[in-house]
């Protein structure tokens, strides 16, 4: 996985899978339940090193993504963060200069000590052939629950800020960027060997406002991190980008580039590809659907990619309806290609 984000081409691609712990699997469900709530459980270095190895238990994926959220970067500001069951996370808004007062970053790596705990914990735990995959979100995904005080679909509270106050909502974005800079290079110092930065809502923005709020905050953390551990790969997925592709891969000065469902692999292979390794991007719920469906789509996207530097993903994280059966029959394929599955 780590020569793959370097440039090199491996034959039998390595593959993770965004959100490979999480309530599909039987197992997680049970320490979740003993956990008392999700943060409790993100915050628990025992429990949140456990549900990170068990995905590669099952299925020995290439690399490990820590346990956690990207929401606990706000939560470390001080923002008041809550998870309700079947309704996602809910925040107390940030709307304005004024209420971004209320954040503070006196307590922030003291608040994020566990996450970096586990990351410890893991980089003991794992085998050396597995890699550490540390994360954040992008400064625009986490303005957007922070702003809009949870998930979205119109995403007007915080686009109606950015448009007519630039100056008061780029106070939040430099404070992300700072913060997120300063959380990955605490990862990496604690031992994640890679860093994804998750940017899931990027492809809501027109043009002017994607290079402003997307690439340049995320040219501005890759800079950082890179002036503390320049041989770390930085992996970015500005998921939804479409035709801004490749201004993100010219410009972020990200390491590797994740793709998202709706990239076509032949696309990216001439275009992306022959610029940087590439991520991804099976439709999670064709993990769903399983079968032929799941099986000829994997051969499609690994034909396309495969045999240069290339990482196998989904194009979004695995959803809870996923049945364990149909991981184990994509891992299965993935390594046993050149092979046809
Ligand atoms: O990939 C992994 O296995 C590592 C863990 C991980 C989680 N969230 C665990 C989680 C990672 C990398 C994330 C990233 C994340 N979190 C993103 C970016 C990727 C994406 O999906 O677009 C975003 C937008 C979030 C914010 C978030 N966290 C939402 C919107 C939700 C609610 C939706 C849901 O799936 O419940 C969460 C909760 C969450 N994060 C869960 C998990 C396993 C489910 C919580 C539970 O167990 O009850």
């Amino acid at each position: 996985m780590l020569a793959t984000l370097k440039g090199e081409a491996c034959q039998s691609p390595p593959f993770w899978l965004m959100r490979q712990a999480g309530r599909y699997l039987p197992e997680y469900r049970e320490l979740r339940a003993k956990a008392g709530s999700f943060l409790d459980l993100c915050y628990n270095p025992e429990f949140a090193t456990e549900v990170t190895l068990q995905p590669i238990r099952r299925y020995g994926m290439d690399a490990a993504i820590l346990f956690s959220d990207i929401l606990v970067v706000p939560h470390a500001l001080g923002q008041p963060l809550d998870y309700l069951e079947g309704e996602g996370p809910k925040l107390d808004p940030v709307r304005s200069a004024g209420e971004l007062k209320r954040l503070s970053t006196a307590n922030f790596h003291d608040r994020l000590a566990p996450v970096y705990e586990t990351v410890r914990r893991l980089s003991k735990a794992l085998p050396p052939e597995v890699t550490l995959i540390g994360f954040a979100g992008s400064p625009w995904t986490v303005a957007t629950y922070m702003v809009e005080g949870g998930g979205s679909k119109e995403f007007a509270h915080i686009k109606t800020w950015a448009y007519k106050d630039p100056v008061g909502f780029g106070a939040l974005i430099d404070l992300l960027v700072d913060v997120t800079a300063d959380y990955l290079i605490a990862q990496i110092d604690a031992g994640a060997e890679t860093v994804q930065l998750f940017d899931s809502w990027a492809g809501v923005l027109p043009v002017g406002a994607f290079r402003r709020y997307v690439i340049e905050p995320t040219r501005r953390i890759v800079a950082k991190i890179k002036a503390k551990h320049p041989n770390t790969p930085v992996i970015g997925f500005p998921r939804g980008a479409g035709l801004l592709y490749e201004d993100y891969v010219t410009e972020a000065g990200v390491d590797a580039v994740g793709l998202d469902t709706t990239v076509p692999p032949v696309w990216a292979a001439r275009n992306l590809q022959t610029r940087l390794p590439v991520q991804g991007n099976l439709d999670p719920i064709l993990l769903v659907a399983g079968g032929e469906a799941q099986r000829k789509a994997v051969d499609e996207i690994l034909e396309a990619l495969a045999g240069r530097p290339f990482v196998f993903n989904l194009g979004h994280g695995i959803t809870q309806q996923t049945p364990p059966e149909h991981v184990a029959a994509l891992a299965k394929q993935i390594k046993a290609w050149p092979e046809r599955g």
